[in-house]
């Protein structure tokens, strides 16, 4: 890692001198993001060139058989000394060169680029420059670094402004380059005009002198062929036939290379210092005055530290900048020690999450099939390991509960966690939804000491809620179901069902079996009878007063009076739900349950698999995404219950998820409650989605604001958009290529360290479960 710009010099001038003359720095920005690029004279050693200066800024050079294509902009411009410009001390000495790199992303548009051609210095440029600047009084430069180079900067833009904005721009970003500068256009017009002046010249001389008699030149017919030849000679120029700075650079531009900055004409005129002089005859002191001299190279070349035309090939101080180069942002040492599961790999050594940090939530973003569910893998492996050797790992509680919801579908994602579960030697709970013929169960909705079958009713119509939304159960729905619920409640706890003659019914089923009945859903005399049969237990003497204020609340739908038409329109809204949820009869009324409280307490690891059984048992999606939730409804039900004060006691509950919007499709509520008011709670999420676009806003806004976020490649605009926008919060330049152009497994990683954001990185993730499965996983 080469944080200091001394570390990067020394490795930049290594690499740098190996280089032949004409190498081309190259930033450009084509329709896809940020290219980088080092163009080289085919020399033997390129690649490994490359790579050394890949490497001293932490990127990765690949070669490519295609140099971007520089014609497509119109407007070239070259960077040149303002006259008379002297140089500025270099009060930038350690200066982060990466703004730079920054700078000149940002400015590119499509099509545009700047580019540097590099060749050493001769010996007299290195000397005359260290003159000169000492002169100034500039006495530590970075062009006075061994291994300097001879720089000569162009730049394409849109328009002619803009070429020669941009080459000022970047001047002025290279820290420490302490010389005025201006843009000048790159076009033979200059060349073409001067000839066209002397061409006008010659003929007017001529002409005046044959027309005027006092002007007695014998050779005045001369100058008509000499006006003739220096026409020609400016159309030869306009054309680009005679050679021209402009001709040079029109041929080297389709190979991607800009011309090598040419030497000095003429003598070099050496600054003095002031000084007295003596006329020898008078006697005379005569003070003669300091000369600057020369500038000591050619206008357009400038020496540099050979650090910095590394800024062009430098992928703007970050992550993916095109397909020819993607950095890897230098990593907070903090996370090189085990302060957590490992988050990936960056210059082949791991990065460690922290998981002292890990109540403020990790959220895996990414497209479909990016690796994420690998990585949350991964995580509950890691913890399923530490967990069992407190103490191994700095930061983890003592106790850690675990639960796993694997909503997907495909069951695949279950799979997985229970052989972690085993790789760490470590049972799991591992609960198939879908599967019929299982026997145990969780229940989701325990009868609490001391509530009331009314009270149990309207948790269970709260979750509801949840799962479906305010608007799908309104106030009046809300009410209708809660008195049902509570009905089928007591109907199902004292076997009231045995009562009912129309037909057998079950007495082991569940409320929401008999909720289904008491709302019509399989005719209204089954119905009415089972109301019946409840009223009729609600008289007897030993009958719980709370039945009897059930018979009540049921008047408005089963009351004397009440037409089956009445009746039918109060269910009407609230029956769908019902025959929604009952058609999960098997998972109501498995025989043994346990409860979220009883799990969570005894830090057990769970997995919730709603989608395929192993035995190819599935639910519809519908019915799978409203079990889903409500069974992250109930689990925060049973948290808040049960693991008040864990934090404090160092305990926690890990929460894992694959896919956010299985969990919470149409309310963030739930979430929003995990993210901000459950740290006392010891609870940590451990969350993934595929697209964050198809989620409410509000949960997505949560999702980014998590203290984690893995973000994988993506594609969809406005989340991608958005996830820049976030990212940038960390004060750090990012932009879209950089999420577009990540290679698959591989993410940006922003995170937190003992409260504080670190600045986001790349991190490429390992194939954990190939090491698992090969024995070569660590934790
Ligand atoms: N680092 C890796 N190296 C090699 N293979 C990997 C790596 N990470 C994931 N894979 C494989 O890539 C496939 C997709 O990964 P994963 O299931 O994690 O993607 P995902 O982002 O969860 O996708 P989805 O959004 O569809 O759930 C899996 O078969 C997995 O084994
Ligand atoms: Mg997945």
């Amino acid at each position: 890692m080469h944080t200091s710009a001394t570390d990067l010099g020394n490795v930049a001038s290594s690499a740098i001198v190996a280089l032949p003359a004409g190498a081309t720095f190259l930033t450009t920005r084509t329709d896809t993001g940020l290219e980088h690029v080092l163009v080289t004279p085919d020399f033997s050693d390129a690649e490994s060139v490359a790579f050394a200066i890949a490497r001293s800024m932490n990127a990765r050079s690949d070669e490519v058989d295609e140099v971007p294509d520089l014609t497509r902009t119109a407007h070239v411009a070259r960077l040149r000394l303002d006259r008379g410009s002297t140089p500025r001390p270099d009060t930038q000495a350690g200066a982060d060169f990466t703004v730079l790199s920054r700078v000149i992303g940002d400015m590119l548009k499509p099509g545009e680029w700047v580019a540097m051609a590099v060749r050493k210095p001769s010996k007299s440029e290195s000397r005359h420059n260290k003159i000169w600047l000492e002169h100034f009084g500039v006495r530590t430069h970075h062009s006075l670094a061994p291994n300097a180079v001879v720089m000569q900067l162009l730049a394409g833009g849109t328009d002619a402004r803009r070429a020669m904005d941009l080459t000022v721009r970047t001047a002025s970003a290279i820290p420490g380059f302490g010389l005025n500068v201006t843009g000048e256009k790159v076009s033979p017009a200059k060349l073409v005009t001067s000839f066209i002046v002397l061409a006008v010249l010659l003929a007017g001389a001529g002409i005046a002198s044959m027309l005027i008699p006092q002007i007695a030149w014998p050779w005045w017919w001369t100058s008509i062929p000499a006006a003739v030849a220096s026409a020609a000679v400016a159309v030869l120029f306009g054309r680009q036939v005679l050679p021209s700075f402009a001709r040079t650079v029109r041929r080297l531009l389709p190979w991607g290379q800009v011309p090598v900055p040419s030497r000095r004409f003429g003598r070099w005129q050496p600054p003095k210092p002031a000084r007295t002089v003596q006329n020898k005859e008078t006697g005379a002191l005569t003070e003669v005055p300091a000369q600057d001299g020369d500038y000591p190279l050619q206008e357009n070349a400038f020496l540099v530290g050979p650090h910095l035309p590394l800024a062009f090939v430098s992928p703007h101080t970050g992550a993916g900048s095109g397909s020819a180069s993607t950095a890897t942002r230098s990593v907070p040492g903090e996370l090189r020690a085990k302060v957590g599961p490992r988050a990936g790999v960056v210059d082949d050594s791991p990065v460690h999450l922290s998981y002292a940090d890990m109540w403020e939530g990790l959220a895996a973003i990414g497209q479909p099939g990016s690796g994420k569910t690998a990585l949350l893998e991964h995580l509950w492996g890691s913890l399923a390991c530490d967990r069992k050797h407190p103490g191994a790992a700095f930061g983890l509680p003592a106790r850690n509960a675990m639960v796993a919801f694997d909503t997907k579908g495909d069951g695949k994602a279950t799979e997985q966690y229970a052989k972690w579960m085993e790789f760490a030697g470590d049972e799991t709970d591992v609960f198939h939804v879908a599967d019929p013929t299982a026997l145990e169960g969780i229940e989701l909705f325990p009868d609490l000491p001391g509530q009331t079958a009314h009270e149990w009713a309207r948790d269970v119509v709260s979750a509801m809620q949840y799962i479906w939304g305010e608007e799908s159960i309104g106030a009046r729905s809300f009410d209708t179901l809660t008195n049902v619920m509570q009905a089928s409640k007591l109907i199902a706890r004292h076997g009231i069902a045995q009562r009912v003659v129309l037909r057998t019914l079950p007495t082991d089923a569940s409320p929401w079996f008999y909720a289904n009945l008491l709302l019509t859903n399989e005719g209204d005399e089954i119905g009415s009878e089972l109301f019946a049969a409840l009223a009729d237990a609600a008289v007897q003497p030993d009958a719980p007063e709370e039945m009897a204020q059930a018979v009540a609340t049921l008047s408005p739908i089963y009351g004397t009076g009440v037409t089956q038409a009445q009746r039918r329109q109060l269910v009407e809204a609230p029956r769908t739900k019902i025959s929604a949820l009952v058609s999960a009869e098997h998972w109501w009324s498995r025989p043994s349950t346990r409860t979220w409280d009883e799990l969570l307490d005894q830090d057990r690891a769970v997995v919730i698999n709603t989608g395929i059984s192993p035995w190819g048992h599935v639910l519809d999606e519908k019915l799978r995404t409203d079990l889903s939730s409500l069974m992250l409804f109930t689990l925060r039900s049973a948290i808040r219950r049960t693991c008040v004060g864990w934090f404090e006691s160092g305990r926690a509950v890990w929460v894992f998820a694959d896919e956010v919007k299985h969990i919470a499709n149409v309310s963030a509520e739930v979430i929003s409650w995990m993210r901000n008011d459950a740290r006392a709670y010891g609870l940590r999420c451990m969350f993934a989605t595929q697209t964050p676009d198809t989620l409410i806003p509000e949960l997505r806004r949560i999702l980014l604001g998590f203290g984690t976020l893995a973000l994988f490649k993506q594609k969809e605009g406005t989340t991608v958009r958005e996830i820049v926008a976030t990212l940038t919060l960390s004060g750090t330049t990012w932009d879209t290529p950089d999420l577009v152009n990540l290679r698959r497994y591989e993410a940006i990683i922003s995170t937190i360290y003992d409260g504080s954001e670190l600045e986001p990185f790349n991190a490429v993730m390992p194939d954990y479960r190939g090491e698992r499965d090969a024995g070569t996983w660590a934790a």
